[in-house]
């Protein structure tokens, strides 16, 4: 029984659209419900209403009252050792009636990397409520003589603009999974107080690979992430994201004293020993590019002690246990050396795979279709479902055929550019309130080739002019 009207209400609410004080309220929610054996949910995760099966480190919602598809997930028998996820359950918000999955395509390639299924009935939940912060970011200032920077921008998490974030981020290999054991682990040793002259293990991470593929927004998701999961240990989250190109530009030449100014701020925030602090510094290799201008004699000198005073502070933060330094770099083999060496955990962000596009393209189509653009609703299955059929073509395939061939040819876009598409596939051939599945796939279509199309255009234009950077 999921306990009295009011409380149901509240706790859809704060799932939802969470609104008031900030912070995870998971100990709150025990006061009016505490889940037992019996308690039926149903469940559905991700941005797309469950349309693969959960992973490890999705995010699953609960949904009440009680459903028929949740009794069949409570009533379902064991998995046996044999097949570990055929007793997983699908059930989403408007999905078909529950039935059993089959075990998932293990295979070699790039769908190795593919997330594997959690058996729902043989793993233990852990519920956290949370209400988002709506607030918006604050920005914190420095005052030189004669301009005020935008030093850094600073959210109290979990903050609303997030929200989803983490869902939508779409990898072929465990990146997210890893990261977040990761960092758990760390805060874990930290807060244990582990002796790290005996265990070696420190509190920054660093993203690195081309742009568009998800860096910042990674970042970002991941401090929601781990303040909501770690919200019985730390009441709210804060992020503070530093500005580096106005921090390292060559017209911010005032000495370091400002850098430790905002660091002071930082510190206050660190204080607060309920507060998990994360600190982005995107595109670290801004900082890089200070320094060796400054070694070539072309930057006034005070930039390289304002890249020294941020290097020093950092190693001053990142002592505290509730400190987690979050780092990203677009160029791999420039960054700097004071970087790398700093980060313990350091991972390549790649561009998506075919298998990835085509779940990108997939939740960008059911947002159309939940906001009723594309009309009517047509289900499309997901890659595994195409597996399983053969790619034989009939009237439930044959869409999720030609968005599979259409995910194969935009291989090489950034995640950044295949979430534009849908927009420009719309703007440029489409313009109409509502549209069919299958018209806004040729749309999708041509708007990829025509990508391409210009790419080619761009590299010949650069080739002509004499700066040619890509060999
Ligand atoms: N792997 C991905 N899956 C889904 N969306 C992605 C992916 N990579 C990038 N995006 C989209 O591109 C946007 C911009 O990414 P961003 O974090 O700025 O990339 P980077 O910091 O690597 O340049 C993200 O908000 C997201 O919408
Ligand atoms: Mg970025």
């Amino acid at each position: 029984d999921p306990g009295p009207p009011d409380s149901q209400a509240r706790s859809a609410r704060s799932r939802r659209y969470g609104r008031g004080p900030q912070g995870s309220r998971t100990t709150r929610w025990r006061r009016f419900f505490v889940p037992k054996a019996s308690t039926r949910f149903s469940i559905c995760h991700g941005q797309d209403g469950g349309s693969s099966p959960p992973s490890e480190e999705d995010t699953i919602f609960l949904h009440f009252p009680r459903t028929a598809a949740v009794a069949s997930l409570l009533r379902h028998p064991p998995p046996s050792s044999s097949s570990s996820s055929s007793s997983l359950v699908r059930h989403g918000r408007r999905g078909p009636a529950p039935r059993p999955r089959p075990a998932p395509a293990r295979r070699g390639g790039p769908s190795a990397g593919r997330q594997l299924p959690v058996a729902l009935n043989s793993c233990s939940f852990s519920i956290h409520i949370y209400q988002l912060n709506e607030e918006g970011p604050s920005s914190e200032h420095l005052e030189e003589e004669t301009e005020n920077i935008i030093a850094a921008s600073h959210w109290v998490l979990p903050a609303v603009e997030f929200h989803g974030l983490w869902e939508s981020l779409i990898y072929d290999v465990e990146v997210k999974s890893h990261l977040l054991h990761y960092v758990t682990t760390t805060l874990l040793f930290s807060d244990k107080n582990v002796d790290s002259n005996l265990i070696a293990w420190n509190r920054v991470v660093l993203l690195h690979g081309p742009p568009g593929t998800g860096k910042t927004s990674l970042c970002k998701a991941l401090a929601q992430k781990l303040t909501i999961r770690l919200s019985e240990r730390y009441r709210y989250g804060q992020l503070i994201e530093i500005n580096s190109h106005s921090l390292f530009s060559k017209w911010f030449s005032e000495s370091g004293k400002l850098v430790t100014k905002m660091f002071q701020k930082i510190q206050e925030l660190i204080d607060d020993k309920n507060a998990l602090v994360f600190v982005l510094i995107d595109e670290v290799e801004s900082l890089t590019a200070a320094r060796n201008a400054c070694r070539a004699g072309t930057e006034p000198s005070d930039a390289i002690r304002v890249v020294n005073a941020v290097l020093t502070q950092i190693d001053q933060i990142k002592r505290h246990s509730n400190v987690v330094i979050l780092t990203t770099s677009n160029i791999t083999e420039k960054i700097d050396m004071a970087f790398v060496d700093r980060a313990d955990i350091k991972q390549y962000i790649g561009p998506p795979s075919p298998e990835a596009i085509y779940k990108i393209y997939l939740s960008c189509l059911d947002e159309l279709m939940k906001c009723q653009i594309i009309y009517p609703r047509e289900q499309l299955l997901t890659l595994r479902e195409l597996d399983m059929l053969g790619y034989i073509e009939n009237n439930v395939s044959k869409m999720s055929i030609l968005l599979s061939e259409i995910s194969r040819k935009s291989e090489g876009l950034s995640g950044r550019v295949l979430r534009k598409l849908p927009f420009l596939a719309h703007a440029l051939y489409i313009q109409t309130p509502t549209v069919t599945v299958e018209v806004f796939l040729q749309a999708l279509s041509l708007v990829v080739e025509k990508q391409f199309e210009e790419r080619r255009r761009l590299a010949a234009c650069v080739c002509d002019s004499g700066y040619w950077f890509g060999s």
